[in-house]
């Protein structure tokens, strides 16, 4: 943290305290949105810095600034149609729009880059995805979604599924799950993209319960929560390892015979075949209602961080 700024940078800065209101906020917020939205925010500007590319997390900051009446300005391809391409470093163009908004939105390819852009920045910055590193604003969601559908976050049984070693959703909603009592976490991934060593010490750090394995089945017929991710093939160094990873753990309608009855299957999508289409007329299918989530939980967020 830079100055009283409140900045998002990783899921490792909340605790239950925070996390309870947040969750709390979102509520409200889902209200507003139903009731037409609110003026609050008509002075305020966002900006949205994407160096990668995004659908769900750019659009829904973008969609929750408007519903709280702010503006927006930013760029869709940082990478190619700011002056980042001339050569200027993050921290120039952090300082530039720090003067231009009143909070910066960022999706960077590099780990640590908001923790970076953090140092220079005037106003609040916002990591919407740091390379392989984390994707705080993504666990945020994730949790509200549980706790929504269970109505529970505390005594919960997960399974995440995937490439959990560029997964950066795992690798935050591990960690922010450590505010949680009584929580066990199944690791289901191929061998080459195994969740990383740094979040297994964390969790010990911070007595979480966790286990690797690579039995789709058993650990989707014990879980509350079924957490699938997508095998990120453009962080590969080679196809031949890509290839090694991808296709092995597909949820099907043959995994919905072994789920409970009252377990949910999230994914933060995108999604490119580990999750057949089929699945989701299966109530428990819940990745279309946790994406709309986001919505919410991000305009809790702005409001969060325009006002502490
Ligand atoms: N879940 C998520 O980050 O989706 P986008 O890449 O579409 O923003």
């Amino acid at each position: 943290m830079s100055g009283s700024l409140y900045h998002v940078l990783t899921a490792r800065q909340f605790d239950r305290a925070e996390l309870d209101a947040l969750f709390a906020a979102s509520g409200d917020m889902e209200r507003i949105v139903r009731e037409g939205g609110s003026t609050r925010f008509s002075n305020k500007i966002l900006t949205t810095l994407f160096f990668e590319a995004s659908t769900r997390t750019r659009l829904s900051f973008e969609a929750a600034m408007h519903r709280l009446g702010g503006r927006v300005i930013g760029t869709e391809n940082a990478a190619q149609f700011s002056s980042a391409i001339k050569g200027e470093t993050l921290e120039d163009t952090i300082r530039i729009v720090s003067g231009y908004s009143d909070l910066v939105v960022m999706r960077h390819t590099e780990i640590g880059a908001a923790q970076l852009a953090a140092t220079v920045a005037t106003v609040p910055v916002i990591n919407a995805g740091d390379g392989a590193g984390e994707h705080p604003t993504q666990a945020l969601l994730d949790l509200y979604s549980i706790q929504k559908e269970l109505g529970r976050i505390d005594d919960i049984r997960i399974a995440m599924i995937g490439d959990l070693a560029n997964g950066r959703t795992v690798h935050s909603l591990s960690y922010m799950l450590a505010n949680y009592k009584n929580v066990h976490i199944e690791y289901v991934a191929p061998d080459n993209v195994r969740i990383p060593v740094e979040v297994k010490r964390y969790l010990v750090e911070h007595g979480v319960s966790f286990e690797e394995s690579t039995d789709l089945r058993k650990a989707a017929a014990e879980a509350d929560v079924v957490y699938q991710t997508r095998i990120q093939k453009e962080r590969f160094l080679s196809l031949e390892e890509y290839e090694k990873a991808s296709g092995k753990y597909v949820i099907d309608a043959s995994l919905l015979d072994v789920m409970r009855p009252d377990a949910i299957i999230l994914h933060p999508l995108p999604r490119a075949g580990e999750i057949e289409t089929r699945v989701d007329r299966d109530p428990r299918a819940a990745y279309f209602r946790q994406a709309q989530n986001g919505l919410y939980l991000r305009m809790a967020l702005i409001e969060k961080c325009l006002t502490s």
